[in-house]
């Protein structure tokens, strides 16, 4: 069994190594228009295969056909964020390469699931959807356990508890309107909310939200790669070994949550053929309005992509 992953950056070649290193398939093909960086970064990746035990191989290739017969087709290719950008300063350039490499990998993959996890992250998914035509279901976008697990790692913090305690979600796109739910998390049990004062959740909500500008900030040169390496791996088992997991992950709504055509953050149950439903959980009207204006800004994005 193949795995595809579609650019060879910080992204791409971390998930490589995350899937590798869990055995998810016998062979990761990555995949990147830079010549030698696909091929050199497989197989200093295969080489760790002895020390970390493991027997999958990291291939690389600057074609896109070394995607042929994958069951998973993960899409990183594009740009990422410098400081003062936004994920929306991304959109042309990354819709185009997401769009011709997405149509090729439908045609030569064609019973594969994309998880797509270029930026815009939402608007992305959209592209990839119309790109290759599949069921809704087969394209899905990796965001929500990004941002949950950072808004994990804030609550933990704060508390000084341990992050496996802690649970969380964060629903809504992939962009400074996503919609951390505080009234859904908890630690150990215990509801957030009778942990915590509301300033201090209103400050670790915050953060979540620029979790990805934050480091943006810090690393200058590019963005996040090892928690989003982390989350991509999550998902891929999750696919790839049926475990029905539920998950935030960004999906296309029929519907839900009052809302319909487009791709948004919202919990997921994910196994075998991508997204076997959406979970849909009763929202306070203030939760509500959040998740609809975070969904507004995701269309007005689609919207400008089609002029
Ligand atoms: P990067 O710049 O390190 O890597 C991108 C790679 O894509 C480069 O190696 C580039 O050569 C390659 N590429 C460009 N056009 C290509 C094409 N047509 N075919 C194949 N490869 C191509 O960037 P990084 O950090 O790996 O991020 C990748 C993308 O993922 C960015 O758009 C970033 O914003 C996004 N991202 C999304 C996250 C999410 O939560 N959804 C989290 C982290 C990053
Ligand atoms: C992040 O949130 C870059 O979207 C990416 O880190």
């Amino acid at each position: 069994m193949k795995i595809a992953v579609i650019g060879a950056g910080n992204v791409g070649a971390t998930a490589a190594q995350r899937i590798a290193e869990r055995e998810l398939a016998e062979e990761v093909a990555l995949i990147d228009v830079v010549e030698g960086i696909p091929q050199g970064k497989g197989l200093d990746l295969t080489q760790t295969g002895p020390v970390e035990r493991f027997d999958t191989r990291v291939t690389g290739a600057n074609d896109l056909s070394a995607a042929a017969r994958s069951a998973l087709v993960i899409v990183t290719a594009g740009i990422a964020r410098k400081p003062g950008m936004s994920r929306d300063d991304l959109q042309a350039t990354n819709a185009s390469i997401v769009r011709s490499t997405c149509a090729e990998a439908a045609r030569i993959a064609p019973d594969a699931i994309f998880l797509i996890v270029t930026n815009p992250l939402d608007v992305m998914c959209a592209v990839a959807l119309k790109a290759t035509g599949l069921d809704p279901r087969r394209v899905v976008g990796m965001a929500g356990i990004l941002d949950t697990a950072r808004f994990r790692t804030f609550i933990a913090l704060e508390l000084g508890v341990s992050v496996e305690d802690v649970t969380a979600l964060v629903l809504g796109g992939h962009g400074d309107a996503m919609v951390p739910l505080p009234r859904c998390s908890s630690v150990g049990g215990i509801p957030l909310t009778e942990l915590l004062p509301k300033e201090k959740i209103e400050a670790i909500v915050q953060r979540t939200r620029d979790g990805g500008a934050e480091i943006v900030s810090l690393l200058k040169t590019g963005s996040a790669y090892y928690a989003p390496s982390a989350a991509i791996a999550e998902m891929a088992e999750a696919i790839l070994r049926n475990k029905r997991r539920v998950l935030p992950c960004s999906a296309y709504l029929t519907g839900q949550y009052g809302l319909r055509d487009l791709f948004l953050g919202v919990p997921v149950k994910l196994g075998a053929g991508g997204v076997q439903g959406i979970l849909e959980i009763g929202l306070q009207p203030d939760e509500q309005a959040a998740l609809h204006r975070s969904a507004h800004e995701v269309q007005v994005s689609v919207a400008k992509l089609a002029r």
